[in-house]
């Protein structure tokens, strides 16, 4: 029996699509909703009570409206800060994305690796705890921007983004001390990876991006493993907390990326 319901991914903006896109290289017939919180968006310089406080009520009124099979908070702010209120308010699966120093700590030579995420992602004691857990031999350096995510969404309705300005940003790892070492960064904002082919190209040779895109998807695989799906993969729906100009914009962007239908939340 074809099995409608579809995977919620989450995100403030349009950062989730590098979530997204590995889950489809795994299940291409899922059936997407794609939901990014452009009222509150971006999430990055907001405090920890505010997404706290945010999250788990709007993926309350998302859950009621599109009745998903699963929830996947693609977006790294909102998952260290809110995924245990989340789990707890929501009787359903519910996937989160935490910074990747797991694997980047697998991959270093040089043991110095860098954490490039939003300002309240790399503050959370989460961050400390992993990097304990995974990489407690390494150096973790870290560096908050919002820079970047805006250029991520600016990249999305179409205008390309400055290599300088990218340059800036990695600067905030490099030009810490022992950061001339750094031979792995975290993409620990889901939005980074959409810039990842500029990243790399003005990074130091050698340098390698890592992020948690993949390992969800196998998550998601896997959880869902056994499942029906609709014989043919229906559109992907896209939903905004607000559709303004500015969403318009990037909804033209995602129609070209198997998101034709736009809609308000
Ligand atoms: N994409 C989000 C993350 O992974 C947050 C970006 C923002 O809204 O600041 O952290």
């Amino acid at each position: 029996m074809p099995d409608h319901r579809p995977i919620l991914f989450f995100d403030s903006g349009v950062g989730g699509l590098s979530v997204v896109a590995p889950t489809l290289a795994l299940i291409p017939d899922a059936p997407v909703v794609y939901a990014a919180d452009s009222a509150g968006f971006p999430y990055g310089t907001r405090t920890e009570a505010e997404i706290a406080a945010r999250v788990p009520a709007l993926l309350g009124r998302l859950v009621e409206r599109y009745r998903p099979r699963l929830v996947v908070i693609a977006c790294n702010t909102a998952s260290t800060i809110a995924l245990p209120a989340v789990r707890a308010a929501l009787d359903l699966p519910v996937v989160g994305t935490v910074p990747a120093i797991k694997p980047a700590a697998a991959m270093s030579a040089t043991r110095v690796i860098g954490v490039l995420g939003t300002e309240a992602t790399v503050r959370q004691p989460y961050v400390d705890d992993l990097a304990t857990r995974f990489a407690g031999d390494c150096i973790v350096l870290r560096h908050g921007s919002a820079a970047l995510v805006e250029m991520a969404e600016e990249t999305l309705a179409g205008v390309p983004p400055s290599l300088d300005r990218i340059g800036t940003e990695l600067a905030g790892l490099f030009s810490q001390p022992q950061g001339e070492r750094i031979d792995v960064i975290v993409n620990a904002c889901t939005h980074f990876p959409l810039l990842e082919g500029d990243m790399a190209a003005v990074a130091p040779t050698g340098v390698r991006f890592v992020d948690g895109g993949p390992g969800i998807a196998r998550r998601i695989a896997s959880l869902t493993q056994g499942q029906d799906w609709p014989a043919t993969s229906p559109p992907g729906r896209l939903v905004f907390t607000r559709l303004g100009e500015r969403e318009r914009q990037i909804a033209a962007g995602l129609a070209r990326r198997g998101f034709p239908v736009a809609e308000a939340l």
